[in-house]
């Protein structure tokens, strides 16, 4: 089927700690191939390595953020803060639609139409537009380098003629899309590895990357009919999961911990008595900083020590790979653009569109 062609403007981020670009000139080839036409928002990917001229080689205009507003198509990472008085575009990026409704109230009130990554709906039809996914990806990989960096201990055995040194030991909690990275990262690097999760299927996950499962005793989650996602546990669940984990927190070199649950905050896991009972030089790297943290010490955004151990907050760890995660992400925006119609339209018979759709020509959509 012939698929129309939109002129898609890309937007330069604005957050201070935002290094990643939402097209690079790798998709934009491929976007000019089918037709479309960008125009790119001058300096837009130097944080993420990406100079302007780049963009030119591959046929891209450069532009003004006004002329960047003036496309039918509007792509960003992050939910831009100041708006065009009044636009018909379709704006596409991380637009916190569960955490900030306001500012998807803001997006309608300048005449947008607004498509949020976070709640494409996790269908086989939509893998390739799993933003969430893929940043997750990169989060993962980040944190168990992170980790490696700050602790003390080597992560491999190593027989050497000055003695044998363990490996050390991590436990991942949350095995989603970025704690089973962690694990394959961690693995990767020598470290044994440990890893928890309340769904049924992860324990499978967990056992095939060379980890072992932390059986706690909790009843696993049966997450197909909630899109793959956890449910908040319940006041018993929670208690058999705290103690569970402690002797495990305990003796643990390391803890990457990545447990969440949409549009909630995050599970408490690791509380102030676990973190007084690890050993100095131990690390935690808490994944959910931006949802209040797996960790009760976690500031977000900083590195805090407690007692000797190091609590890694960062909120940014995607944007720590920028390069990569913008051409990653770059393939989930052109993705997801591909189902626009050529001025932007959003058709939202198109189970993938209505479930992303928070804002609809000017006005916020009720998802139900
Ligand atoms: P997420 O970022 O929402 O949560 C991270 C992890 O935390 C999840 O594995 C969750 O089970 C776990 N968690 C929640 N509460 C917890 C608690 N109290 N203790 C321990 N762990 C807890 O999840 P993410 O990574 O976005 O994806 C979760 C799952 O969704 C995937 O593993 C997969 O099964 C499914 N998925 C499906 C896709 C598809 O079909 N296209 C694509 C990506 C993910």
């Amino acid at each position: 089927m012939m698929r129309p062609n939109v002129r898609i403007g890309l937007l330069k981020e604005v957050a201070p700690a935002e290094r990643r670009v939402a097209l690079t000139p790798e998709v934009i080839t491929r976007l000019m191939v089918n037709g479309h036409t960008v125009t790119v928002e001058k300096g837009a990917g130097v944080e993420a390595g990406l100079l302007d001229d780049s963009y030119v080689a591959v046929g891209a205009d450069l532009g003004t953020r006004e002329e960047v507003w003036e496309s039918a198509a509007v792509v960003a990472v992050n939910r831009p803060t100041e708006l065009p008085e009044a636009s018909r575009a379709t704006l596409l990026g991380f637009l916190r639609p569960l955490e900030d409704p306001q500012g998807v109230a803001a997006l309608a009130a300048a005449g947008l139409t607004a498509l949020a990554f976070e709640l494409v709906p996790r269908i086989t039809r939509a893998q390739s537009m799993d933003a969430l996914s893929s940043q997750a990806t990169v989060a993962g990989y980040q944190a168990a380098l992170e980790a490696a960096m700050f602790s003390r201990r080597l992560f491999p055995m190593l027989t050497t003629a000055a003695g044998t040194i363990p490996p050390a030991r991590t436990l991942v909690l949350g095995a989603g899309v970025a704690g089973l990275q962690a694990i394959a990262t961690c693995r990767r690097l020598g470290a044994v590895v440990a890893g928890f999760d309340v769904r049924a299927a992860a324990a499978e996950q967990i056992r095939s990357l060379g980890a072992t499962f932390v059986d706690v005793g909790v009843a696993p989650q049966d997450a197909t009919q909630t899109g793959g996602y956890a449910r908040k546990l319940d006041a018993s669940a929670e208690s058999l999961v705290l103690d569970g984990l402690a002797p495990f927190i305990a003796r643990s070199d390391v803890v990457i911990s990545t447990a969440a649950i949409p549009g909630a905050s995050a599970p408490r896991l690791i509380t102030t008595e676990m973190v007084n009972a690890m050993s100095p030089g131990s690390v935690i790297v808490d994944l959910a900083a931006t949802t209040g943290g797996n960790c009760e010490l976690t500031v977000p955004g900083k590195v805090v020590e407690h007692n000797g151990v190091t609590i890694i907050g960062y909120t940014d760890l995607p944007s720590r790979k920028a390069y990569d995660a913008s051409q990653m992400y770059a393939r989930n925006v052109a993705a997801l653009v591909g189902l626009l119609g050529g001025d932007g339209e959003v058709n939202l018979e198109d189970e993938i569109l209505a479930g992303c759709c928070v804002a609809f020509n000017g006005s916020v959509r009720v998802r139900t």
